[in-house]
């Protein structure tokens, strides 16, 4: 440990088959207005929204409907939620999906009354009251963490700006239910892509900072059971153990309590944001692309800790070979892993053009861990990943 911190998590998990038995005690501690958020409707063909309302109906709620919130949510459907929450003064919002859907909900939930809360929450970072709108969480989709911290990330297409927002505790969801059967259904390409953000989150709370530091001892086990755990869902997908162990290690890897204590780099998210504002690729994909080329522009300035990552992560022999051999080769395992997993390697691939780069590199910003990038390295970067 190098840092003092304050920790403070309080959404309550409730994990397993059985944990939507808990809706129904979560909804006594709320009034009766109920603000349902979802996606594009995966969760009617999963015949999750059909035992929500049921349960919901049972606790006798009046329930308000805010569907088809899209992957990398956008302002105006976070407005549109808004909008219900203060015509039909709403106690609660319910969330049921993956991190867009929580995310959008989070963002309204802090909202109400404001002209432009884009400008004011997430591009000037102002405070926000605590009279905001408690949410809770069903989640379905596995990846950002959202469920179990403060992270709020918007895309204005006005702006041209996806921008993320870590809102205080009393913004976390009040309770999200997080069972792994909810998943079976997501498809390949976004249970990697969520299995890609998640390794992602984990490496950038690790490579930063140099000293002995527990965080990073527990990064590494996380990292290890991910990586174990995908490869054994690719081939089963309905293998609950490798399901319930993504789940729960994307739950760890953002719920803030592992990069405490420490530095952290998050520059590979700062780009990825901007080419999800361009693209609207899948975030976890974005982060995939970027990644190799980022770590191969910044792995000297944190060789130890690239050592340390090849050796102990995809378990590179270091016996003849020079720290920056080892580094190189940890690099390469990850990009092997990458490949092998289905994932994303080309941002083009994404939608990305030539032309978009440049203004994709100066709209990021500049940031880092062992190395503070700027614009131009930036530019440099995505033209590796392109
Ligand atoms: O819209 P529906 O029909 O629900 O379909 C979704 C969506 O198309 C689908 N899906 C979800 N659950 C499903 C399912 N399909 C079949 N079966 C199910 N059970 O999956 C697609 C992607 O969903 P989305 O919620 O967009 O994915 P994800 O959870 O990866 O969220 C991505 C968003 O979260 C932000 C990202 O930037 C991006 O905007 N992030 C949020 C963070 C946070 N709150 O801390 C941190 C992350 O780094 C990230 O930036
Ligand atoms: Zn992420």
């Amino acid at each position: 440990m190098q840092y003092d911190f304050t920790y403070y998590n309080p959404t309550r998990i409730h994990f397993g088959k059985d944990s939507l038995n808990y809706l129904s005690s979560e909804l006594k501690n709320y009034g009766s207005n109920v603000l349902l958020v979802y996606g594009g409707g995966s969760i009617k063909k999963i015949g999750l929204y059909d035992k929500v309302i049921a349960i919901l109906k049972e606790c006798n709620k009046n329930i308000f409907e805010c569907p088809n919130i899209t992957p990398n949510p956008k302002l105006k459907d976070m407005m549109r939620g808004v909008k219900m929450i203060e015509t039909h003064h709403i106690d609660l919002i319910l969330a049921v999906g993956g991190g867009s859907v929580i995310d959008c909900a989070k963002g309204m939930s802090v909202s109400i009354g404001l002209e432009d809360p884009f400008k004011e929450l997430w591009l000037k970072q102002k405070d926000v009251t605590t009279n905001n709108i408690p949410v809770g969480s069903i989640l379905t989709m596995v990846g950002t963490g959202s469920e179990f911290n403060g992270g709020s990330v918007i895309t204005d297409e006005d702006r041209k700006i996806k921008m993320g927002r870590v809102f205080p505790p009393h913004v976390y969801p009040k309770f999200s239910i997080l069972n792994p059967e909810y998943t079976y259904s997501v498809s390949e390409y976004q249970m990697c892509s969520g299995a890609f953000d998640v390794l992602s989150h984990l490496m950038e709370q690790y490579f930063s900072g140099e000293d002995d530091n527990v965080s990073d001892y527990l990064i590494e086990a996380l990292m290890k059971s991910l990586i174990t755990s995908l490869k054994v869902a690719i081939v089963d997908r309905e293998n609950y153990e490798a399901r319930s162990n993504i789940m729960w290690v994307a739950s760890l890897a953002l719920n803030t309590l592992v990069g405490k204590g420490k530095t952290q780099d998050w520059e590979v998210h700062n780009i990825e944001h901007q080419l999800g504002a361009y693209t609207d690729c899948a975030h976890g994909m974005g982060l995939a692309a970027i990644s190799v080329p980022y770590y191969k522009h910044i792995y000297k300035y944190g060789l130890k800790k690239f050592v340390r990552f090849a050796e102990n992560i995809f378990n590179v022999d270091p016996q003849g070979k020079t720290d920056d051999e080892i580094a190189l080769e940890g690099i390469e395992a990850l990009r092997k892993f990458i490949e092998d997993s289905h994932m994303v390697l080309h941002i083009r691939e994404l939608g990305a053009t030539e032309e978009m780069l440049k203004d994709i590199a100066y709209s990021t910003v500049e940031g880092g861990g062992y190395k503070k990038v700027t614009h131009e390295e930036i530019y440099g970067i995505l033209k590796e990943a392109y």
